[in-house]
C-alpha cells in the first residue's frame, strides 16, 4: 500500500471507531437505569420551563377570559391541551386534583408516583422528581404544585376556600424522556 492509501485507510478506521463508540462513551444519556446526571439535569430544566409556560398561560386565560361560572375554564383547556401534547408524544403532562374533590373524576393521581408526589407537595416542597425506566428508556417523572392563585378559582371550585394560603389544591404531573 502506498502512503496516501495508508492514510485514507487510517482516517476511515479512526472515523468508524469514533462514531461507533458506546453511547455512554460519547457523553449522551448513558444506560437507562443510571442516565448521565447532566442529561437528568437537562430534563429537570425542561420540566421547570414547561411548568412556568403552562401555569402562566392558565393564569392569563383565567384573568382575561373567565369572569363567571359559565365561562370556559382554563382548567378544561389545560386538560384538552395536555391530552393533545401527550398523545403527540412530546412528553406527558396532566392536571390533577390534590383535595380529594376533583371537578372531573379523571383528573386524579393515577399511580404511586403521583400519590407519593402529592403527599410530598403537601408537606411544603415545590418540586419532586424521580428517574424511571420504561420499555428500556429513561424518563424523568416530576410533579409541581398548583395553589389557589386567584380569588376567581372559587367561582367553580367552592371548596378551595378551605385551602390554607399556598397549600396545593392541585398539581401538574410530568413524564419527560431523558436524552
Ligand atoms: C369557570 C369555572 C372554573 C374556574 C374559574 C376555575 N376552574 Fe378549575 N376546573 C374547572 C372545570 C370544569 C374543571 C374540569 C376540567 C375537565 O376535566 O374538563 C377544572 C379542573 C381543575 C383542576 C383539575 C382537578 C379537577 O378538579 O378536575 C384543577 C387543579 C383546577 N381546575 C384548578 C383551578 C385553579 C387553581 C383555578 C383558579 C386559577 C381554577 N381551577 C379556576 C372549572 C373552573
Amino acid at each position: 500500500m502506498d502512503k496516501t492509501r495508508l492514510m485514507v485507510v487510517g482516517i476511515l478506521v479512526f472515523a468508524t471507531l469514533s462514531l461507533s463508540g458506546h453511547p455512554s462513551q460519547r457523553g449522551s444519556a448513558g444506560d437507562a437505569a443510571s442516565p448521565d446526571p447532566a442529561a437528568v439535569e437537562r430534563a429537570r430544566k425542561t420540566v421547570r420551563m414547561l411548568d412556568d409556560v403552562y401555569k402562566s398561560a392558565i393564569v392569563l386565560i383565567t384573568d382575561k377570559y373567565v369572569h363567571s361560572k359559565d365561562d370556559y375554564p382554563a382548567g378544561r383547556i389545560a386538560v384538552r391541551w395536555f391530552d393533545g401534547i401527550s398523545k403527540k408524544g412530546w412528553h406527558e403532562v396532566r392536571l390533577i386534583d390534590a383535595t380529594g374533590e376533583p371537578y372531573s373524576p379523571t383528573n386524579v393521581a393515577k399511580d404511586e408516583f403521583d400519590k407519593e408526589g402529592l403527599k410530598i407537595l403537601k408537606s411544603g416542597k415545590d418540586f419532586h422528581d424521580k428517574v424511571v425506566v420504561e420499555d428500556g428508556k429513561p424518563y424523568l417523572r416530576a410533579i409541581t404544585p398548583v395553589p389557589v392563585v386567584m380569588d376567581k378559582c372559587v367561582l367553580c371550585h367552592a371548596h378551595y376556600k378551605q385551602a390554607k394560603k399556598g397549600e396545593p389544591i392541585g398539581a401538574l404531573t410530568y413524564k419527560v424522556l431523558i436524552e
